[in-house]
């Protein structure tokens, strides 16, 4: 499986940290930058690892900004995109089994390492249960295609 992972300044820290945990655990990783932690915009990032999703170039994205929220509001915005920004492991779990979660953002300001790695690794690891969320997440593409 491919990750895509990229931050801003204000994740680029905890970014570098989660790339070696991820291919720690056996993931390719293509990470989007930013290279260092000099001031950037996190749309800039959010959209790279957000298309390398939605046109099957990785399977999943990973984000790092202070909060994650500006990073899932931009992710969002690329269709296909389920972007869920989440401050726990079980949160996580529920986004992969419920919402189909193809993208994680996370904080790098407010969240510990330990967190965000437990957090990346139930990312990683949890599949989508299917059944009765298989026709709300069906719903959510056709509010991208205009049918609902
Ligand atoms: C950068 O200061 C900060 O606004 C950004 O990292 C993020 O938290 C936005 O949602």
């Amino acid at each position: 499986m491919k990750i895509s992972i990229a931050s801003d300044h204000a994740g680029f820290e905890e970014k570098q940290l989660l790339v070696d945990y991820i291919r720690s655990l056996g993931y390719d990783v293509e990470d989007r930058g930013p290279q260092s932690a000099d001031r950037v915009d996190y749309p800039d990032f959010a959209v790279a690892v957000a298309r390398d999703v939605a046109e099957g170039a990785a399977d999943r994205g990973v984000l790092v900004c202070g909060t994650g929220i500006g990073m899932a509001v931009a992710a969002n915005k690329v269709a296909g995109i389920r972007a869920a920004n989440v401050t726990s492991p079980e949160f996580t779990a529920l986004a992969r089994e419920h919402n189909d979660a193809n993208v994680v953002t996370v904080s790098g300001r407010f969240v510990s390492d330990e967190v965000n790695r437990a957090i990346v690794k139930a990312f990683l690891e949890t599949e989508f249960g299917g059944g009765r969320h298989a026709g709300r997440v069906s719903k959510i593409a056709d509010i991208e295609q205009g049918r609902l």
